[in-house]
């Protein structure tokens, strides 16, 4: 069966990739025209399903034998009430670019006297097939710096430093993230649901 993602997102595309490395992935991007999805919904699950079902709709009469799979994910710092949360992707603004909205962070935390405070990513996952929609989700602990550290991984990756690490998923090798990201636990559970169906 197909997996055709539903974002145009290099950095989760590669991931995704990397991580179901066994099964055909494509993103919807491979097949369409790419086209702004409006993402209004409250929760990173709605975002999600709102992706994943309007590429669906977009696809279904010309694929066969495929579901496909939305990321909605993001940052929240706890002492500065959760946000970006579900805005992570446009907390510099429309349009803004993953550095924008990576300096825009670290310029919010050191407007309020902060060099290192907890922080964690989420993601939701939502899987549109033919039989039905599901979703799952994943979390990553960790803190964030005032400051951007190393060049891997993608977005906020630079001022992240997981549980148990003091690098930044900038200066740490890519299998540290992908051992135990919030993208690789519903990633795990999105393969349960996979085989289900
Ligand atoms: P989305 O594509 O609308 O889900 O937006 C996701 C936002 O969260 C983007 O700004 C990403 O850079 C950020 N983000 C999500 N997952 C990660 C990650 O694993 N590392 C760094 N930034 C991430």
């Amino acid at each position: 069966m197909k997996i055709i993602l539903a974002s145009g997102n290099k950095g989760k595309i590669k991931e995704i990739k990397e991580y179901c490395m066994e099964s055909e992935v494509l993103a919807y991007s491979d097949i369409i025209e790419p086209f702004e999805i409006v993402e209004d919904g409250l929760t990173y699950q709605e975002n999600a399903l709102i992706k994943a079902q309007t590429i669906y709709d977009k696809l279904k009469d010309r694929e066969e034998n495929f579901v496909v799979l939305a990321d909605d994910s993001g940052i929240s710092v706890p002492a500065l009430g959760n946000t970006p949360g579900i805005y992570s992707a446009r907390y510099a603004g429309e349009g803004a670019s993953d550095k924008d909205n990576l300096y825009k962070l670290i310029d919010t935390l050191k407007e309020k006297g902060i060099k290192r405070t907890p922080a964690y990513y989420t993601a939701a996952m939502a899987i549109v097939s033919e039989k039905g929609s599901f979703t799952v989700h994943g979390w990553m602990h960790g803190d964030v710096l005032a400051q951007a550290r190393g060049e891997g991984g993608f977005g906020y990756d630079p001022m992240f430093i997981p549980e148990g690490y003091e690098e930044t998923l900038g200066d740490l090798d890519k299998e540290v993230k992908q051992a135990f990201s919030h993208r690789t636990k519903a990633l795990k559970l999105a393969k349960l649901v996979l085989e289900g169906l």
